[in-house]
C-alpha cells in the first residue's frame, strides 16, 4: 500500500537507522512491512541482526530482473526485507547505469509490491540523489529526509524546502509535496544545535514531523545486533517510536493492532518538549 522512502542529501545521517527502526516498529503494531535496500553497503542487513555474508539481493542482480519475492528474507524484527546483495563496485555502477536507462526495473517491481493492499513498503537509500531513487520517487507516499541538527544540515534547508536536491520540473515538484523532514542525533543542550532545530521548525513547519535525541545507546545497540523497539530503552527510542507514529498519522495508516497494548506514549520527544506537536 503506502510506500515510505528515507532519503537525505547528506551521508551517516540516520537514514538507515529510521528505516530500521520505524519499520520494526510499525511491524509491532501490526503491520506486515517490506523494507528495500537501494545501498550497495547492505547497512539494513546489520540493522536486522542477520550476517553481513550475502546470500541472495534484489539491486544487486536489478539488470537481470529478479524475482523481488525469492529475494525476501525474514527478521526476526517481523519485517521482510530485500537486500541490495553482493555486488563490486563495478557491478553496483552498472547496475545504476542500468537504472538510469530503464527505471521500470525497479518501478515495475515496486508497483507490484505497492497492489498488496495490506503490505507498508519502506525504502533505505544511499545518500544524495540516485538512478535507484529517482525510479522510486514517482511512487513515493512520504519522503522523510533525514537531517542532522549541525551547520552542514542546516546549509541544505532551502534546497530541502524547495527541493533542487532532487532536480528540477515536475518529477522534483511531485516529491517535494510529499516530503518532510527529520532531524537526527539533536543534542538539545549544545546551543549550535538547539539554534539548527529552531531555524528548522521555523522554516518548515508541519513539515518538521520528528527529532531523535544524540544517544550512545543507538550506536550501541548496532554494535549488538539488535534494535531499541521499547520506549524505556532509552531517549532516542522514545523519539524513534514518535517519528514512526508521526509517519502512521501521517500516511492514516489504519489503529495499531493489539501488539501495542499497554505501550507508553509520548515522553521525550524533542517536539513535544518545544511544543511542536
Ligand atoms: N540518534 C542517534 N544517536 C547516536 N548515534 C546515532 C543516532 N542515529 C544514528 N546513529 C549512529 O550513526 C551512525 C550512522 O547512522 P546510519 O548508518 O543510520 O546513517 P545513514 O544515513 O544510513 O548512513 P549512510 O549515508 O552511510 O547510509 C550509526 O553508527 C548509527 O548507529
Ligand atoms: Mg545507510
Amino acid at each position: 500500500m503506502p510506500l515510505i522512502a528515507f532519503v537525505s542529501p547528506k551521508g551517516g545521517v540516520g537514514k538507515t537507522t529510521l528505516t530500521a527502526h520505524v519499520a520494526a516498529l510499525l511491524a509491532q503494531r501490526g503491520h506486515r512491512v517490506l523494507a528495500i535496500d537501494l545501498d550497495p553497503q547492505n547497512a539494513l542487513r546489520l540493522q536486522f541482526g542477520l550476517p553481513m555474508r550475502n546470500e541472495g539481493g534484489f539491486l544487486c542482480d536489478i539488470a537481470h530482473r529478479p524475482s523481488w519475492r525469492q529475494a525476501v528474507v525474514d527478521t526476526a524484527a517481523g519485517v521482510r526485507i530485500l537486500p541490495y546483495g553482493a555486488a563490486d563496485p563495478l557491478t553496483a555502477l552498472e547496475n545504476a547505469q542500468a537504472l538510469y536507462a530503464q527505471p521500470e526495473l525497479l518501478a515495475g517491481p515496486l508497483r507490484e509490491m505497492l497492489a498488496d493492499p495490506g503490505l507498508v513498503v519502506i525504502v533505505d537509500s544511499p545518500p544524495g540523489p540516485t538512478p535507484a531513487l529517482s525510479a522510486v520517487v514517482p511512487l513515493i507516499d512520504l519522503m522523510v529526509v533525514v537531517l542532522l541538527a549541525d551547520a552542514a544540515s542546516a546549509a541544505q534547508l532551502p534546497s530541502i524546502i524547495s527541493n533542487r536536491w532532487l532536480g528540477r520540473g515536475r518529477l522534483a515538484t511531485r516529491a517535494g509535496e510529499r516530503a518532510v523532514v527529520v532531524l537526527n542525533q539533536v543534542d538539545l543542550d549544545a546551543p549550535l544545535a538547539s539554534a539548527v532545530f529552531d531555524g528548522a521548525a521555523e522554516s518548515l513547519g508541519p513539515r518538521l514531523i520528528g527529532a531523535v535525541c544524540r544517544d550512545d545507546a543507538v550506536a550501541e545497540a548496532l554494535g549488538d545486533k539488535r534494535l531499541l523497539l521499547d520506549a524505556e530503552d532509552g531517549p532516542a527510542a522514545e523519539d524513534l517510536r514518535a517519528v514512526a507514529d508521526a509517519i502512521a498519522g501521517r500516511l492514516h495508516l489504519p489503529p495499531p493492532g493489539s501488539g501495542t497494548a499497554g505501550r507508553r506514549r509520548g515522553g521525550f520527544s524533542a517536539l513535544a518538549e518545544w511544543g511542536l506537536r
